[in-house]
C-alpha cells in the first residue's frame, strides 16, 4: 500500500525545485528583451515552495522509518540519518543550496548576471542533490558513477526544459501591450528550439542509461516490479505527447505567428500556442507524479 501523501510531498518537491532551476536558468540563457516579466516574484514563490516541500519531505521520511507521526518525530533518528547518511548529507547539502538561491532572489533584482549565474548554480545543486534520495544512487560495482552522473543530468535536463516551457508559456500569456512584446514571445519560441532539442536528447540518453542500469540490477521474480515497468511506460507515452506538442510549436504554431502578425490574426494564433503550451506543461507536471510513485516501487520487470 502507497503513502500517497509521501508521492504527493515527493512531486512538489521535483516540481519546485526543477521549475526554481529551469525558469532562473531561462532567466540565464535568454536575451534581456526576451524574459519573463515578474521573474522575481515568479522566483520567490518557487523558492518558498521547494523549501517547504523539501523540509516536509525530510520529516515524512524520518517519521515512516521511525513509525511515528510527523509531529512525534523522532529528533535522534533525525539527527543520525543527517550526520551518518549520504540521503541526510545530500538534504543539507540541499537546504545550504536552496537557502542561498532565496537570499540571492530576496535581496537582488535578479537582473544582473552574478545573480543570474548564482541562483541557476545553486538551484542546480539543489535539484541534483535529489539523486541521492532514490534509485539514482541503487547501483553498485564499475555502474554505480555512471548511474548516479546520469540521474544528476536527468534530474537537470528534466527541469530545464520544464522551466523553459513555464517561461515561454508566460511570455504568450502575458499582455502584449507593445510590438515589441510580440516579438520578444516570437523570438523566444524560434531561439528555444535548438535548445529544447539538446535538453531531449541528454534526457532520453540518461532515461536510458537509469533504465538500463536499475533493469540489469532488478530480480525479474517479484511481482510488485511489474507495476514498475507499466508505470515507466506511462511516463514514456506523456513524454511522447509532449515530443509532439514540442513539434507542433516548432514547425506550425511559431511560424502560424508569424503569419498572424501580417494577417492580423494575432488572438487566434496567441490563443493555440497557449492551448499547446499549457497541454505541455500539464504533461511534464504528470511525468513528475510518475516518478515520485516510480521511486517508491522496486524497480524491475
Ligand atoms: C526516454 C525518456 C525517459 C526515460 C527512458 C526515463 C527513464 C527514467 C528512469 C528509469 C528513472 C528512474 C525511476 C526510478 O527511480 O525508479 C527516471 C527518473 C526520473 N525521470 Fe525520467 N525518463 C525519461 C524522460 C523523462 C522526462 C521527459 C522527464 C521530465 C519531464 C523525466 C523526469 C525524471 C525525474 C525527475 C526522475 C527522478 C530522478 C531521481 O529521483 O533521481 N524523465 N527516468
Amino acid at each position: 500500500m502507497e503513502d500517497w501523501s509521501f508521492v504527493a510531498v515527493r512531486w512538489g518537491i521535483y516540481s519546485s525545485l526543477g521549475l526554481f532551476f529551469g525558469i532562473a536558468g531561462f532567466n540565464l540563457y535568454s536575451s534581456p528583451a526576451r524574459q519573463v516579466r515578474n521573474a522575481k516574484r515568479l522566483l520567490v514563490v518557487m523558492a518558498l515552495f521547494a523549501l517547504a516541500f523539501s523540509m516536509a519531505g525530510f520529516a515524512l521520511m524520518v517519521a515512516g522509518m521511525a513509525g511515528t507521526t510527523v509531529s512525534d518525530i523522532d529528533r535522534e533518528l533525525a539527527r543520525s540519518i543527517l550526520r551518518d547518511t549520504s540521503v541526510g548529507q545530500a538534504f543539507l547539502v540541499r537546504m545550504a543550496a536552496l537557502g542561498l538561491a532565496t537570499v540571492v532572489v530576496v535581496a537582488t533584482e535578479c537582473t544582473s548576471s552574478a545573480a543570474k549565474l548564482a541562483t541557476t548554480g545553486l538551484t542546480g545543486a539543489a535539484l541534483g542533490s535529489l539523486a541521492w534520495n532514490g534509485h539514482g544512487a541503487a547501483s553498485e560495482g564499475w555502474m554505480a558513477w555512471p548511474h548516479l552522473i546520469a540521474d544528476v543530468v536527468h534530474l537537470l535536463t528534466a527541469g530545464a526544459w520544464l522551466g523553459a516551457i513555464a517561461c515561454l508559456l508566460a511570455l504568450v500569456t502575458r499582455q502584449w501591450i507593445t510590438h515589441a512584446d510580440l516579438s520578444a514571445a516570437r523570438k523566444s519560441l524560434v531561439e528555444f528550439a535548438p535548445v529544447g532539442t539538446w535538453l531531449v536528447a541528454l534526457l532520453v540518453l540518461t532515461g536510458a542509461v537509469n533504465t538500463g542500469a536499475l533493469l540489469v540490477a532488478a530480480d525479474p521474480e517479484e511481482p510488485e516490479q511489474s507495476r514498475w515497468l507499466l508505470l515507466l511506460a506511462a511516463k514514456l507515452v506523456v513524454f511522447a505527447m509532449m515530443l509532439g506538442l514540442a513539434a507542433l510549436h516548432r514547425f506550425r504554431l511559431a511560424p502560424g505567428l508569424e503569419a498572424a502578425v501580417e494577417s492580423g490574426q494575432i488572438r487566434a494564433a496567441r490563443r493555440k500556442l497557449r492551448m499547446s503550451l499549457s497541454l505541455e506543461l500539464f504533461g511534464g507536471l504528470a511525468i513528475l507524479a510518475v516518478v515520485a510513485w516510480l521511486g517508491l516501487l522496486e524497480p524491475g520487470w
